[in-house]
Parts: structure tokens; sequence; C-alpha cells
């Protein structure tokens, strides 16, 4: 039951509502205000959100994003809506038109990535079409046939451009990349970014969230900035950032989250009866970034870590990211129900003082908390749906539906906030955000 405010009738109406109100027409925007644009892993989530509503819509919105995919093969991290203001940095600080040989000609993008986290979406989509009729199923299964190329093309350019080592670990060249931007799991590489002259800039966030402390410090944004730098020297060269970039770390979590789609996608594959040959690469990448993720753990806890390929030093942080392999799964039985156990326990869901029993982004207990801080503690209700989700996927019913309840009940407020305070439930950031509601929308659909 609700904890407060809305029904769940109520909720689900006005989450959809939402989704409408920040439909720009054939992509929506990632919250009406802070971000008005389409982020790639939010328009995956969204899609999540609005297979239920509309199959037709859903596909819409992931046509649109990956109309923007690079030549190379990459989903950029933003795909600007043409003649909107409001957000910096914008398309002209990114250059990407000019500067980068694979950007698309048409649609004006940022120049780096985010979370693959698309095939869900579109697993989603063909869930949801078979409950409608012949026309409705006919465009969920054209739109695989004619995108399933370019879905395997993301895939393939994650596990060439990204992992050249072949480890099978995923390397970011920014801290937005993992789109956890400024999480402590990152400090100790952004420690070693020296940050050269950037060109001046106003920070349009803190029009939008009037309280600087829920949002990251003018010292992160500049190096963030001087990162943009770096990649257009080099002209967003695949090959060049690997040397040219003073940020490189190999992340865990989008590891993981790019073997979970691998194998998704592998099965979306042989149910639909596309190319034998790109389904067994699919399966092969599931393996190799699973092994990936897995040699990270610590072999007692069963928790990850990331790397940091500059300093080559190993960094572990008490965040949502060591619960990688609970992803992608492979870890020994009694391991994992370790790993399962600091997961529900009072280091992360079951802290006492927590107002809903849903993963903050930051262990409360660790000295890197900070409550109302962006990804530094705060709940983000997505990640608490992601998890929700892959529990439901592997078979862990009752998890999975303690976390849907739980989630439900953070969102009762109806705010639809990008993120929460874990102890009193207070929503910060955005309002209105969308894959806020897409997450609502998924667990009542
Ligand atoms: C913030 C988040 C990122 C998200 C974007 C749009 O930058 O850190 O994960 O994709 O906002 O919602």
């Amino acid at each position: 039951m609700p904890d407060r405010g809305f029904t769940h009738t109520q909720l689900a109406a006005r989450a959809a509502y939402l989704l409408r109100g920040n439909d720009l027409g054939t992509m929506t925007s990632a919250a009406p205000k802070l971000y008005p644009h389409m982020w790639s892993w939010d328009a995956a989530f969204v899609a999540v959100g609005l297979a239920p509503l509309s199959v037709e819509r859903a596909v819409v919105e992931l046509d649109t994003l990956l109309s923007a995919q690079w030549r190379n093969g990459m989903i950029p991290h933003i795909v600007f809506a043409s003649g909107v203001d409001g957000y910096f940095p914008g398309p002209a600080r990114w250059a990407c038109t000019d500067l980068a040989a694979a950007a698309p000609r048409g649609p004006q993008t940022s120049g780096i990535t985010q979370p693959p986290v698309h095939a869900i979406a579109v697993q989603r989509i063909l869930d949801h079409s078979r409950r409608h009729g012949r026309t409705t199923r006919a465009v969920a299964e054209e739109f695989l046939d004619r995108r399933w190329p370019d879905l395997v093309r993301w895939h393939r350019w994650l596990a060439r451009a990204r992992d050249l080592d072949g480890n099978g670990r995923i390397a970011l060249y920014h801290g937005w990349e993992s789109g956890m931007d400024n999480s402590p799991r990152w400090d100790a590489a952004y420690a070693n970014v020296v940050a050269g002259a950037v060109p001046t800039f106003r920070r349009e966030d803190l029009a939008h969230v009037g309280d600087a402390s829920q949002r990251p410090t003018d010292a992160e944004y500049a190096r963030y900035l001087w990162l943009l730098e770096e990649m257009k020297e080099v002209r967003y060269d695949d090959d060049a950032l690997a040397t040219a970039m003073s940020f490189a770390v190999e992340d865990v979590f989008v590891t993981a989250v790019f073997a979970l789609a691998c194998e998704v996608l592998a099965v979306i594959g042989e149910e639909h009866s596309c190319p034998n040959a790109d389904v067994r690469e699919l399966h092969e990448y599931a393996d190799r970034f699973r092994r990936g993720v897995l040699d990270t753990t610590d072999p007692r806890t069963g928790a990850a870590k990331d790397f940091d390929l500059r300093s080559g030093r190993w960094m572990a942080t008490d965040t949502i990211a060591m619960f990688a392999p609970l992803l992608c799964g492979g870890l020994p039985p009694g391991t994992e129900r370790t790993l399962v156990r600091t997961f529900e326990g009072p280091k992360f869901c079951g802290h006492p003082d927590l107002r809903y029993a849903v993963p903050p982004s930051t262990s409360p207990v660790s000295r890197d908390f900070r409550p109302r801080e962006y990804w530094r503690g705060p709940v983000w209700p997505v990640m608490t749906w992601l998890f929700s989700w892959t529990f439901a996927r592997r078979g862990w019913a009752e998890r999975a539906h303690l976390l849907r309840a739980e989630g439900l009940r953070q969102a009762s407020d109806g705010s639809f906030a990008e993120y929460y305070e874990p102890f009193t439930g207070e929503p910060l950031g955005s309002m209105q955000q969308s894959w806020t509601a897409a997450a609502v929308l998924d667990w009542l659909g």
C-alpha cells in the first residue's frame, strides 16, 4: 500500500501524464527544465515506461536515439533537441559535427557514451507487443528487424573500442559515461586530472536546482569540462582517446550492465531468428564481460571494484557499483549469497534509519556518504528499478517484489524526483524526471 499520498492508480495516471508532458514529439526530454534533451540511458528507461502505454511510441523513442548513432557504432550520451537551449555543455561546446569524423551529420550529439541498457528496453517492447493484436506486434517486429544491425554494431563498438586489451572490462574516459557523474567511485581518478584552462562557461544546472549542495561542486565541474577539451584535441578518435585522456577507468558497473545486455539481446536474437553469427558473438561478449566483472571481485565478499587505468590502481568503494555481479551473475553461490546479504543488510537497503528499503547510491556507513549530494548518497529510483528487474529475471521473485513495493512507496509522493534523501525521503534534484515516471509505470504496468 502507498505510504502516503497517491494510490497506485493515481500514480500510474500521473506518471503517464508526466511522460506526455515531457514528450517533445519524437523524443522525451530527460526532465523538463534541468535536462531538456534526450539522454541515452534515460531514453532506454523511458522506452521501458512507454511500452505499457504505447508500444508504437516506445519504438519511436528508440528510433530517435538510434538515428543519432555514430558511424563507429557509438550511441552518444546526449541527442540534442533542435532549437532548445538551456543546457550546458550544449552542441557548440562539444563541437562533434565539426570535429568528429564518426559523428552523424544530421542530429547534434555529445561526444561520449552512457551505460548500454538499451537491450532491456527492446525486450520490454517485445514483451508488451505480445499482449496486443497483430498490428502492434508487427510494429515491434519490424523495429527489431530494422534496428537489429544497429544494436549489434553498438555492442560491437563497446567490445572493441572500449576493451582494447581484451580483459572483458569497459573503459570510460569521462565520469559522465558511467551515468553516475560524481560518484565517490571516481574521486581517485579525478584527483589526477589536472584541469587546464577551459573556455568560459556558465553552469545552467544551478539555475534549475536552487540548492547547490544537491549538485556537483564547481571544482568537479572544471574537471568535467577539461576532459571535453582533451577529447576535442584528438577529434573524438577512438584509438587516440585511449592514450590522450587523463581520466581513464574500467567501470565494473557498466561492464556488468553490458554483459547482461549482451545476454538479453542474444536471447532476443534467438527468439526472432536473427543471424546466428550475431547471436554467437553476443553470447561470447556476455561470457567475456561477465568474466571481466568476476575478476574484480573480492573472493570473500563478492564485492566488485573499478580500476584506474592511469594510476594502475583498483578503486574499491562502498557504492551500488560493488553489486555489479548481482546484475550479470556468475559468482559462486556462497559468495553470491554473501553479496546479497550485504545488499539487503545494514550497509545498504537494510540500514535502520532508511525511510525506504531501497539501495542508496553510496552506503550510509561509508565515509564518502553525503545524503543530499547527487551520486554520493541519495537513492535513485531508476537504480532501484534496474535491480528489481534484474532480480526478477534471475528468478529472485521475492527480492524483486520487495524492491518494487518499497520503490513504489517512495514514489507515492508523486514528485517523480530524480533522486531522494535516503533517511527523510525528501525529493531532490529535478522533479518530473522522466525515468522515475518510467520506473513507476513498469512496476504498475
Ligand atoms: C545526470 C545523471 C545521468 C543522467 C542525466 C539525465 O547527468 O547523472 O545518469 O543520464 O542526468 O537524466
